[in-house]
């Protein structure tokens, strides 16, 4: 699996530190308060793993599993709620946690689905942000890494659903894209 990589954009060690700060922050915002965060399956699962046990504040933890409606139409923006929430999230303090935030229109579709079940707060933490590709405008109040528009696996991303278990972030070699094409 490692041999599959062709660079490392991020160690297992600057992931693990930024984690930390990422739990301090959001612990001094939430204070003695609660906070539910909403992981966004599948990539999200391992990062909430770690960034609840960064986080000092009570935390509670549930899941969405999302998909756009076929890769063809991902762009459309158009996405179906695959896995809803087990509870409702009216008058709770909410922290949405992504893996990466790319064109931002599945945050857009999630966001909005969201408000609207009333929460008290509604902020969204993402570990990576790809810079520049934003086709929507999405307010991230925790943003792990900002990333250049590269293909990147580990750390939750996949590439046909492989590589997810990768304790850092990096670039496939050229040639394993293309054996899956
Ligand atoms: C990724 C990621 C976000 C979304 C971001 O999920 O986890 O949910 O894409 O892309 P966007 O900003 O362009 O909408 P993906 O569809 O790869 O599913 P996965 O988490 O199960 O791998």
């Amino acid at each position: 699996m490692h041999g599959d990589i062709e660079s490392i954009v991020l160690t297992e060690e600057q992931i693990r530190a930024r984690v930390v700060e990422l739990g301090d922050d959001i612990s001094r915002d939430y204070g003695e308060g609660s906070v539910l965060l909403i992981a966004v399956l599948r990539g999200a699962a391992l990062f909430v793993a770690d960034l609840a046990r960064a986080i000092s504040t009570k935390v509670e933890i549930d899941f969405m599993a999302v998909s756009s409606y076929g890769s063809a139409t991902k762009s459309s923006g158009v996405v179906r709620i695959i896995k809803d929430l087990d509870e409702s999230i009216e008058g709770r303090h909410v922290l949405v946690v992504e893996d990466i935030l790319d064109t931002g229109l599945t945050l857009k579709y999630l966001l909005k689905n969201l408000s609207s079940r009333s929460p008290a707060s509604l902020e969204v933490c993402t570990l990576l942000s790809k810079e520049g590709k934003q086709r929507v405008p999405i307010t991230c109040k925790y943003v792990g890494f900002a990333i250049p528009d590269e293909f990147v696996v580990g750390y939750g991303l996949d590439f046909a659903e492989r590589y997810r278990n990768l304790p850092y972030i990096g670039v496939l070699k050229p040639d394993i894209y293309s054996e899956h094409v």
